[in-house]
């Protein structure tokens, strides 16, 4: 199985992104480590701490990282997940204690000490593993890639153009583009064929075991306020895409392109730029999701969430 750090900000789908990782056997979490994003630092460090134990996850740990974005203030989305971050279920008292390194300690250590070099799965803003490369630039041989969900190859959905992780900070993404770590881009323009249907809902309530429970209450929240806000019926699970990447490899069609983010737009600001038609004439740095085979993801996601408790 492949070693994997999951740096997120529960947030809805990052809890089934986490689910994903945790449950599928392509997959072995070494760390989960936090970031300020959808809520404030401190609500994300606990939902994720929620979501292993909900899953009954008791032996990876959790540090927290960057409470906010390298330069620019932190915004946040509590009016798609809720003011606590994960609106809808009532939240158990997480058995999973928070660990005392930082989120980038708690990396290092996971990366020094692994056999093999280690992937980073970032489904927020990309803060933590800016700060990683940018203070350890050696350790980028241990690094396998890095996959991030976030920025689009379309519209977006934090501004008219720019999708939410990329918005809240792109000069930490520049920095992760300009490492030359391998890095993947899962944007909106796929993560908006992971959609929460009717019968996809039906499917993971009939699990039936705890984490399903969780589940049901959690899918209705945040499939109501992507009804009100984007007027999508079913919401789409952006961040356990991120996670298919590595974990389900053949549910994801990716491209080698050209990728930028917009740092200094006046209406463009967090805008991912990529070069799908080689148009700048500028070497390929990164791979970009184009396609989903959504009925594979949704057989992985419901077979991960069937191992949990
Ligand atoms: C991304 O923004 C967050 O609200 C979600 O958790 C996801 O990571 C989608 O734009
Ligand atoms: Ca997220």
């Amino acid at each position: 199985a492949i070693p994997v750090v999951i740096d997120c900000d529960p947030g809805h789908d990052d809890v089934v992104a986490l689910w994903l990782a945790l449950g599928n056997p392509a997959l072995d979490v070494r760390a989960v480590t936090t970031v300020g994003g959808n809520v404030p630092l401190p609500l994300t460090t606990m939902n994720a701490r929620v979501a292993l134990t909900v899953a009954g996850v008791n032996d990876v740990p959790i540090a927290a990282g960057a409470a906010g974005p390298l330069v620019r203030e932190l915004e946040t989305a509590e009016f798609i997940h809720g003011e606590n971050g994960l609106g809808g279920p009532e939240l158990p008292t997480p058995t999973m204690p928070l660990d005392d390194r930082t989120a980038q300690q708690l990396m290092i250590d996971v990366i020094e000490s692994a056999t093999e070099p280690v992937a980073i799965i970032a489904t927020g803003p990309i803060t933590n593993v800016a700060i990683l490369l940018r203070d350890r630039p050696q350790l980028l041989p241990r690094i396998r890639e890095v996959v991030w969900m976030g920025g689009s190859t379309e519209r977006g959905n934090a501004t008219p153009y720019a999708e939410f992780n990329a918005l809240v900070d792109p000069e930490a993404l520049t920095i992760v583009l300009d490492s030359g770590v391998r890095f993947t881009m899962v944007g909106l323009n796929v993560t908006h064929q992971a959609l929460l249907t009717a019968e996809v809902r039906e499917r993971i309530i009939a699990i039936g075991n705890n984490t399903s429970r969780f589940s049901d209450d959690l899918m209705r929240f945040f499939c109501d306020t992507n009804e009100e806000i984007y007027g999508m019926l079913d919401g789409p699970l952006h961040d356990p895409v991120a996670v298919a990447v590595l974990a389900a490899p053949e549910t994801v069609e990716l491209v080698h392109t050209r990728l930028d983010v917009e740092t200094t737009g006046t209406h463009t600001s967090g805008v991912t730029s990529v070069d799908l038609h080689g148009m700048l004439g500028r070497e390929p740095n990164a791979y970009v999701a184009m396609g989903l085979d959504a009925d594979a993801f949704w057989n992985h996601v419901i077979a991960a969430i069937a191992t949990l408790d």
